[in-house]
């Protein structure tokens, strides 16, 4: 039911529902440890795919896999159409994945805007001598970028911080300035690795909706958590992982009763207050 079909996966790039990234039989092994074995699956153009699991999984290793952070041992990823191959980092985010870390990183002496310009100007095309002499296209880009920047603050409901220094924002606001500044490099793919992490269950379930608004507006998400009940109410799709291997696939109804994933979650349902 969660298999798709041939057809859908060469629909036209841009079409909602097209894979638009593809985990092909990734295998990656640090020394003896296997943390993913023959992992397949793929991430639709607008959807928030959920990749939950136990703590241990493979959950991140899956997200360096995808970010250039590691590359498989065996098996490749495929992104928009091509094959991520030995790229580094910076050359995966220029070709449109985002990401957000699970330890913060922001500038902290920096306003909430200038963190997410900062974002916005990874991708500016004026060079170093059209900003030395505030040449047009590095004027208007500044002011795109100004626009841009408070729009997407508006977005992650921070507007009101914007002249703010990040340190002074709270823990919950600057994690959400941190998937402000990844949505300024316009990503086709957002990636997030356990976003609410250390939230309480207020603040988790409205990062949530922002996270579907985010969606909502024409994005791909990829959500990592390992708080099943979490993502059930937010994500189209979701993949489980356990012991670096996929356990099922499918819409989230299908999911929560899925015996298998019932027995990887059983004894880790305070998974969550354990990272805390
Ligand atoms: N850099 C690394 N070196 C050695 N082992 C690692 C490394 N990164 C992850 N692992 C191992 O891979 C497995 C999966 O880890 P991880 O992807 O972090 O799980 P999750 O994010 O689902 O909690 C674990 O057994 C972990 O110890
Ligand atoms: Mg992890």
């Amino acid at each position: 039911m969660s298999e798709t079909t041939t057809d859908e996966r060469s629909a036209r790039p841009g079409e909602p529902g097209r894979a638009l990234l593809q985990m092909q039989n990734v295998t990656l092994r640090f020394g003896g440890v296997v943390a993913l074995n023959d992992v397949s699956f793929e991430i639709r153009q607008g959807e928030i795919l959920g990749l939950i699991g136990p703590n241990g999984a493979g959950k991140t290793t899956c997200f360096n896999a995808l970010t250039g952070v590691y590359q498989p041992t065996e098996g490749q990823v495929v992104f928009d159409g091509t094959p991520l191959g030995r790229r580094k980092r910076f050359q995966i985010n220029r070709l449109g994945i985002a990401r957000t870390f699970q330890n913060i990183r922001l500038f902290q002496n920096m306003t909430a805007r200038e963190n997410v310009l900062v974002g916005a100007d990874s991708h500016h095309r004026a060079g170093v001598v059209q900003s030395l002499f505030r040449l047009p296209r590095h004027r208007r880009e500044t002011r795109e970028g100004n626009a841009l920047a408070d729009e997407l603050l508006e977005l992650m409901d921070l507007g009101h911080r914007a002249d703010d220094l990040a340190r002074n924002l709270s823990y919950g606001e600057q994690r959400r300035l941190e998937i402000a500044r990844a949505l300024a490099t316009k990503p086709k793919l957002l990636c997030l690795d356990e976003p609410a992490a250390g939230f309480n269950p207020v603040e988790k379930q409205r990062l949530m909706d922002l996270i579907r608004r985010v969606r909502d507006l024409g994005n791909t998400v990829l959500l990592i958590e390992h708080d099943m009940k979490l993502v059930m109410g937010v994500t189209d799709r979701i993949v489980v992982l356990e012991f670096g291997k996929k356990i099922a696939e499918g819409l989230p109804a299908e999911i929560r009763d899925n015996p298998a994933v019932i027995a990887a979650y059983l004894g880790v349902d305070d998974a969550s207050e354990e990272e805390l």
